[in-house]
Parts: C-alpha cells; structure tokens; sequence
C-alpha cells in the first residue's frame, strides 16, 4: 500500500524527435537508390525501345536520337534528385540543426548553472568551517611557543626618566651588578646612542647595535643592524635576548617583549630620555624587591619584574 509508484518508462521526447528524424533520413535514402534503380531500368527500356522496338526510329533532333535526350534529361532530374538528398537537405534541413544547437547549448547552460550552484554551496561550507576551526582551534601561546623570552631590562624614575645627555642620571651599585648576573652570556639589544654612552663595549656580552646609518663603524664583534627586527634575528641562537634601551628603543620594543626587569628608582629626575608607560592591563608584576638607601645607593630602588599576561 505504502510501497513506491512503479515508474512508467518514458521515452524522452527529443529521443523520439531523432528517431523519427532518422526514420525520413532513411526513407529518403530509400528514394534516391528506388529512383536510380528506376533510372537504370528506363534507360534500358528507352534505348530497347528506340533500337530494338524501332519506336520514334526517325525522330532525331540535331541528328541525335530521341531517347538521347530523354535519358539526358531524367539523368538531370537525377541529379537534382542526389543533390536535394544530400546537400540540400543535408540532414533535416538547417532549420531542425538550428533547433539542435540550440537545446545542446540550453542543455550545456542549465549545466554550467547547476555546476555553479553547487561551487556555492561547497564555498559556503568551506567557509563555514573555517570559522568553526578558527573558533575551536586553541591560540598558540606565545610565551609556550615562542623558543626565546625577549626580555626589556631597564632602570627608570618614578617619572619614568632613564637618562640626560645619553648618560644615566644615578649610580646605583647593586643594580649594575644585577644588570650585569642577568645579561652576561647573552645578547644585548641596543640603540646606536646608548651604546655610545659606553666607554668600551660590556664584557661577556654579545652587542647588537640599531642604527639607521649603513657604513656605522664598531669595534670587532659588535653586531649592527638597521632594525630592531633585524637585531632580534641576530639574536636568534639566545634563549632570553636583552633589549638594553634606550629611550627610542624600549618604545619599540615594549609591544613585542615579553619579559620586563625594571628597577624602579624611587625618585624623580629632569631627563631627555624616558621609558614608556607600563600598561597593567597588559604587564603582571610578578616579582618586587625593595631596596632601601645606604652608603652606596642615594635613592631608594625596587627591583621589579612583570610579564606579559
Ligand atoms: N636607565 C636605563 O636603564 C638606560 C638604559 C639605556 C640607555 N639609557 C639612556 O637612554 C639615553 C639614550 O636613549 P635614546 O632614546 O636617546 O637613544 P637610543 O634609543 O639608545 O638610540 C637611538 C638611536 O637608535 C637608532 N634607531 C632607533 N630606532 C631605530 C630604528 N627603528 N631603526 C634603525 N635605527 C634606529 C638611531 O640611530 P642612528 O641615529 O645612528 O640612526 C637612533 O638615533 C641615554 O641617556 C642613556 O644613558 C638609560
């Protein structure tokens, strides 16, 4: 009862267009060789006619006989015959191949259109799930992927003042040597002023000088580079870069470190050099050591160390 309707077979209508079409072509073809046959027969019979029966024997025209012209002239009909059959008509006519091309090329269109709709809807899905990949695949983490920790060391004022005519404005013992425990081994990261303001090049350090001049002259195994880019793929091999100032430098390179160890010194001084502001919502301190003044320190001085959250 529930069962599917049995399909009726059905003969597509253009299917049965082209047999009947190819029924006439063949019945055609039937005529032209009936009406050679036919041409043959009459032939013979003319010239029996005329030559053996002696029928119309003195009826000549330009002292050719008569039969002559009569096979001369069903041999034209002939031929118009041969030429309707295939040339004119060549097929069915140009109007019936008009028809043809024209349902191939509807046919070939209606295709075309199907084969876009489909390339739509592939897109759709693809983009579909592209989205939820992107959605449900887990950021990298940089500091877990990233094999380095580019770390910003630097000793700043309360009004985030780092230096006066390219010298420090404080000297401070203890933090020199902590400078110098966490950066010896690796490379150091500076701008061209900053290392300028040394007297000789830092022992046990790999200097990596920013300069925008290209002929910018430097003791043997100093490194220069025209972009803090460039310093940091000089730094590749280290584990934990340093960038070591000054003031233009840290403003680039704070978007991109990860790491900050900053002393803060707990006082404010005039300056022409300064340290960016360091935004809490994108640093965690996670390490604060006070130190108090004595004999060797004039100013009070925190040691800070902050991540990137
Ligand atoms: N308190 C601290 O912890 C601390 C640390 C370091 C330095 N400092 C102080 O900071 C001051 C120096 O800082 P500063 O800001 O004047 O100079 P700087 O940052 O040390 O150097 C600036 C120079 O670096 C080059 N440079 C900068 N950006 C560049 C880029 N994108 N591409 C190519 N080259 C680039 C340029 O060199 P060219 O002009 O040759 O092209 C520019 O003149 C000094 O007073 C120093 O004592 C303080």
């Amino acid at each position: 009862m529930f069962g599917k309707k049995k399909q009726q077979p059905q003969i597509d209508k253009e299917q049965l267009e082209l047999i009947e079409n190819a029924q006439k072509r063949i019945k055609q073809k039937k005529r032209l060789y009936a009406h050679f046959v036919l041409f043959l027969i009459g032939c013979v019979l003319l010239i029996v006619a005329n030559t053996v029966l002696g029928i119309g024997k003195d009826f000549t025209i330009a002292g050719i006989n008569w039969f002559v012209y009569a096979i001369l002239i069903w041999l034209f009909l002939f031929i118009y015959h041969l030429f309707n059959v295939f040339i004119t008509h060549k097929f069915m006519g140009k109007a019936w191949e008009q028809k043809q091309l024209e349902k191939l090329v509807a046919k070939q269109q209606a295709r075309i259109d199907t084969l876009k709709e489909g390339l739509k809807k592939e897109e759709e899905l693809q983009a579909k799930s592209e989205v939820f990949d992107e959605m449900n695949t887990p950021k990298p983490n940089l500091k877990t992927t990233k094999n380095s920790q580019l770390t910003i060391i630097v000793a700043a004022a309360e009004n985030n003042a780092i230096g006066k005519g390219n010298q420090l404005i404080w000297h401070l013992g203890d933090d020199l040597k902590r400078f110098k425990a966490l950066t010896s081994g690796h490379h150091i990261i500076m701008g061209r002023k900053t290392f300028e303001s040394f007297p000789k090049p830092l022992p046990n350090r790999t200097h990596v000088v920013i300069t925008r001049q290209t002929d910018y002259k430097v003791p043997l195994g100093v490194i220069v580079v025209n972009s803090l880019e460039d310093a940091i793929d000089a730094s590749r091999g280290d584990k934990q870069p340093f960038i070591i100032g000054g003031g233009e430098i840290y403003k680039q390179a704070l978007p991109i470190a990860d790491k900050i160890e900053l002393t803060r010194v707990h006082e404010s001084f005039e300056a022409d050099a300064f340290f960016p502001e360091i935004d809490p919502k994108v640093w965690k301190e996670t390490h604060n050591t006070f130190h108090q003044k004595d004999a060797n320190h004039d100013y009070e001085f925190s040691f800070i160390t902050y991540e990137r959250m």
